[in-house]
């Protein structure tokens, strides 16, 4: 069902967002995903629907904690939405009072939920504590795309109880996401970096049937290094990955898929201590070298690679980039990305960290606002969020 077609008007609106913001002394450090929630939330103000926010934040394991709680986030989205959200807060998340103070919600108004994670149940999906939050509305929107890719009760189990449809940032993610995997404008291309290859084997897996590229970085790299019988020094690998990825390197070639990996890598002494910076080739590194970000011969390779792109999907760093200067090469592969005309889908997460700290937001096609959801998405897998909304368990093509 489509948001549009929900019936709202002076009814009770449960929507699911993904309000696990980052949190520092009290304020939220990071609000770009009240902001991502905006269009749907004004939609069913204006529509005339009561509108109850529901979120996690963090892991607070089941229990109420003052640490996890959300008014710091309710403080915030009134900030960002510009409008009062009123918090309805009670350490069992749904209870006699939060029903009474929902009923009274006039059309129009906002409101939040404590931290669904106070509670058992939501982990678990549990039925009854799903009947408990949809109890307290007339229709469920979920809009939490950063959670898609979990079943919990707020996202899975209360759509059995209600109509429901996807709010518009799911929708939008779904439509880019889907859009990418199914019908690129080629060469389309994927970056992937990351620490471990573990982390990406479904992911480079998945795409290898569907791009004409894969450019490999971060400590990753260094594992298809490694398999190429290079010497990869105290640099971070998995030894147990080499196969896999002497497997990923001789179907790419079977499959004529161009898989790049590092030419050159900055190497390093000590990653807390550095004394020692410096570029050398793949080839060449010694018993004592730390690989901690591709090299410039790699940022040109890669660069040549793009150019005539026309979609890329971006998932991990291709460094150690919160640490400087070994940011230079996702850095460099940001702005290189920034400059092309292409449909350019950057996965959450630190990939999308990446490009906000070289102020590249703008000039990317789609940011997506969920990490491990997106990942899931590339790895062909259904997303349990996605598909209780409409019922469908269809598998993703
Ligand atoms: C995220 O930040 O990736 C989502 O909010 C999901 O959080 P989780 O990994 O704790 O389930």
């Amino acid at each position: 069902m489509n948001l549009k077609d929900l019936q709202v008007q002076g009814r009770v609106a449960l929507v699911r967002v993904d309000f696990n913001v980052p949190v520092a002394d009290g304020k939220v450090t990071d609000t770009q995903r009240i902001e991502a929630a905006r269009e749907t939330i004004d939609f069913l103000r204006e529509s005339g629907a009561k509108v109850v926010l529901m979120s996690h934040r963090g892991r607070p394991k089941g229990q109420p904690s003052e640490k996890f709680a959300m008014e710091p986030v309710r403080r915030a989205a009134e900030e960002v939405l510009g409008h009062e959200v009123k918090g309805i807060f009670s350490q069992d998340v749904v209870d006699d009072g939060v029903r009474q103070k929902v009923e009274a919600l006039a059309p129009g108004e906002v409101a939040l939920l404590e931290n669904l994670r106070f509670r058992p149940e939501e982990e678990k999906n549990d039925p009854a504590f799903a009947r408990e939050l949809a109890g307290l509305a007339d229709v469920f929107v979920n809009d939490a795309f950063g959670t898609a890719h979990r079943a919990h009760a707020s996202n899975v189990g209360v759509a059995q109880y209600l109509p429901s449809a996807l709010g518009f940032l799911m929708d939008r993610e779904v439509t880019v996401l889907s859009e990418l995997m199914e019908q690129p404008k080629r060469p389309f291309v994927a970056i992937l970096g990351g620490a471990k290859i573990s982390d990406k084997i479904p992911v480079i897996d998945h795409l290898l049937s569907k791009v004409d590229k894969i450019l490999i970085g971060g400590a990753m790299g260094n594992t298809f290094l490694l398999a190429k019988g290079y010497e990869t020094g105290k640099s971070l690998v998995e030894e147990g990955q080499v196969a896999q990825a002497q497997e990923f390197m001789s179907r790419a070639e079977a499959m004529g898929v161009d898989l790049l990996i590092p030419v050159d890598v900055v190497v390093t002494d000590n990653l807390d201590v550095p004394t020692v910076v410096e570029t050398k080739d793949a080839s060449a590194m010694g018993a004592d070298d730390l690989a901690v970000d591709i090299g410039e011969k790699t940022v040109a390779l890669y660069g040549d690679a793009l150019a005539d792109a026309k979609s890329v999907i971006w998932n991990g760093p291709l460094g150690v980039f919160e640490q400087e200067p070994f940011d230079k090469g996702t850095m460099a592969v940001a702005e290189i990305l920034a400059g092309l005309d292409a449909n350019r889908v950057i996965g959450g997460g630190d990939s999308a960290a990446a490009i906000k700290k070289g102020g590249y937001e703008d000039k990317m096609s789609h940011i997506s606002s969920g990490g491990g959801a997106s990942l899931e998405f590339l790895e062909g897998k259904v997303l349990p969020g996605i598909a209780a909304i409409g019922g469908g368990e269809e598998e993703q093509k």
